[in-house]
């Protein structure tokens, strides 16, 4: 059943980016669950596919549509809003939520890693692969990364949006600071 006040969103269309993993996974399967359509979009469009499997074996009344696009890659991106205005009416919801992170200081990084991170967003400490990617040599740091506190969990994260789209549409609500009660920088 719909949460009160997400009535409104069914069979809308919510794109997801970087919906492979972690948060952007996370929203994706909590806004299916509320009845949306949603492309997901990802490199690894494998992940996308098993949860849009899980996503309907779960009984849930909306779709996943898995998409690979990789988002540094303009001719994809471009492709993908083509697709979905042909495919569908357009997109009611965009979750920007694709990134990563690179391991690369102001003054020593590279001028390509910098670029990565800048084609992205970002939020506090949250349970994903992401400090893995980010220490993708040195595992023992990035688990000591979710070791030091209780940190977020993705669905933490999905939650607060299923809030924000729940308010009514008088509310309109700018910024949702969360980060781990533990996080100190
Ligand atoms: N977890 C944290 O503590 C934390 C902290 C600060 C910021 N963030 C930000 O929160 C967002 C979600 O991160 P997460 O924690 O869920 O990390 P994650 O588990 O590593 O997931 C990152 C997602 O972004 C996708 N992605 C990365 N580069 C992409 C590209 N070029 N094209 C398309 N998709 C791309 C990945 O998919 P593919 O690799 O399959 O393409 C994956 O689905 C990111 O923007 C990250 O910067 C997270």
């Amino acid at each position: 059943m719909a949460r009160p006040g997400m009535e409104r969103w069914r069979d809308r269309l919510a794109l997801v980016t970087g919906a492979s993993g972690g948060i952007g996974a996370a929203v994706a399967r909590a806004l299916v669950q509320q009845g949306l359509k949603v492309v997901g979009c990802a490199r690894t469009v494998g992940n996308i596919e098993e949860l849009a499997a899980e996503c309907k074996s779960a009984g849930y009344p909306g779709t996943l549509i898995p998409y690979r696009c990789d988002l540094s890659n303009e001719e994809d991106i471009l492709s993908m809003f083509s697709a979905i205005r042909s495919q569908h009416s357009g997109v009611d919801i965009c979750i920007n939520n694709a990134g990563l992170a690179r391991p690369d200081t102001l003054l020593s990084g590279s001028t390509s890693g910098w670029k990565d991170m800048f084609n992205c967003i970002s939020p506090g400490v949250v349970e994903t692969q992401f400090a893995f990617k980010l220490h993708d040599k040195d595992p023992e740091k990035a688990a000591a990364t979710y070791e030091q506190m209780k940190c977020l969990k993705p669905e933490d994260v999905a939650e607060a949006v299923i809030y924000v789209l729940s308010t009514p549409a008088h509310i309109q609500i700018g910024d949702i600071q969360m980060r781990p009660t533990e996080q100190v920088t």
